[in-house]
């Protein structure tokens, strides 16, 4: 197989981000040319959380320069990119339809195949994106996947390429969400999960018992969590003296959560391999707390690599490139999902 050229554009929420991915083909890794990303947290802050209008307008001004300076980086023209790639949801209806009409637009230009991808799955496979694990071979190995973003909290069964089942999820809030609303409580600006993990470095994790909700089966519950905070607040009389220890006190709460999970989970399934994933596995605490839980189970771990935690191109272009390989093609008339599903269930 020759060297291929893939070209990705990420627009499911506030980060418009675009990649360029080069498969040298043989056995070699793939390389990565271009990975920008135009992060408009700047805008949102002001308003404590995402306003779609105003992040898809900026997708719309975004999005082109940012294509042609990512082209410019790799030394390429369009017309060399051999597909194009861009996420289908789930995500902000909106925003999403800004990256993914201009995918397909590039694509019907260069008279290249078009790819839609899920970016849950992006998220998924974006702990494989540094590893030696994968290189040329088409598929992944077998593991349990613990995906933790601003919207999901998901454990997938991911037994081969597309091969996935969903077997514990969040009931209610999303573990990036409870980050972003205990965030909110403390007066801290968004998003709350950078904010929360910085004051927590120096704080006590045991100063606040906070619950540790475990639902059934292999299910997550946050916002008793959250609750808990709240209610933990009027009885505080020195909010700025006290910031680290209720933060570092809700982190390990949701921490403990995760880990205990993905232990279960993995026990069930009978994986060997736990990966993580998702906007939150940018927290060291919780890296550093399931890396060690899994050496202590005799399990491997893989993390995503940090720059590729949070939303981003590369791992649609990444995603994109192993369907690709599998002979993965969409249609032109294929349409944007805002509540696209990555699996079910076991039946
Ligand atoms: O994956 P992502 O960029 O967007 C979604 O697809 O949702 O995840 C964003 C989420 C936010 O809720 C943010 O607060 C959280 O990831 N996050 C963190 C950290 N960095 C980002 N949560 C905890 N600790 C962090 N260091
Ligand atoms: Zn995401």
């Amino acid at each position: 197989m020759s060297a291929q050229l893939l070209l990705a554009l990420e627009t499911s929420c506030d980060e418009s981000a675009v990649a360029i991915l080069r498969d040298p083909g043989k056995g070699a890794a793939p390389e990565l040319l271009s990975s920008l990303i135009s992060s408009q947290i700047d805008l949102h802050r002001a308003y404590g959380g995402v306003v779609p209008e105003v992040a898809s307008r900026n997708h719309a001004l975004k999005l082109r320069p940012l294509v042609e300076r990512a082209l410019t980086e790799a030394g390429l023209r369009a017309s060399e990119i051999d597909a194009f790639a861009a996420t289908r949801g789930p995500g902000l209806a909106s925003s999403l339809l800004v990256g993914h009409n201009m995918a397909k637009a590039l694509a019907v230009a260069a008279r290249k195949p078009f790819l839609s991808i899920n970016h849950m799955e992006g998220h998924l496979l974006s702990s494989f994106l540094d590893s030696d694990v994968l290189h040329s071979a088409s598929q992944i190995p077998p593991h349990l996947a613990l995906i933790v973003s601003g919207g999901h909290t998901m454990l997938v069964d991911a037994r081969s390429l597309g091969d996935y089942a969903l077997i514990g999820r969040t009931i209610d809030d999303a573990a990036g969400e409870a980050f972003d609303k205990v965030g909110r409580l403390l007066g801290l600006p968004y998003p709350g999960g950078p904010e929360i993990e910085k004051h927590a470095r120096k704080g006590d994790p045991t100063a606040y018992k906070f619950p540790r909700s475990m639902p059934r089966e292999l299910n997550f519950s946050f916002s008793g969590l959250k609750t808990a905070v709240r209610y933990a607040l009027p009885k505080v009389v020195d909010l700025d003296a006290e910031l680290s220890n209720l933060c570092a006190s809700f982190q390990q709460a949701v921490i403990d959560v995760l880990v205990d999970k993905s232990l279960r989970a993995s026990s069930k399934t009978g994986a060997k391999l736990i990966t993580l994933s998702g906007g939150v596995s940018c927290n060291s605490a919780l890296r550093t707390a399931l890396q060690q839980a899994c050496e202590s189970h005799g399990l491997q771990f893989l993390a995503c690599p940090i720059r590729f935690s949070t939303d981003n191109a590369a791992m649609i272009a990444f995603a994109g490139l192993l369907r690709f390989r599998q002979g993965f093609r969409s249609d032109f008339t294929e349409d944007i999902d805002p509540n696209l599903v990555l699996c079910e269930p076991h039946p």
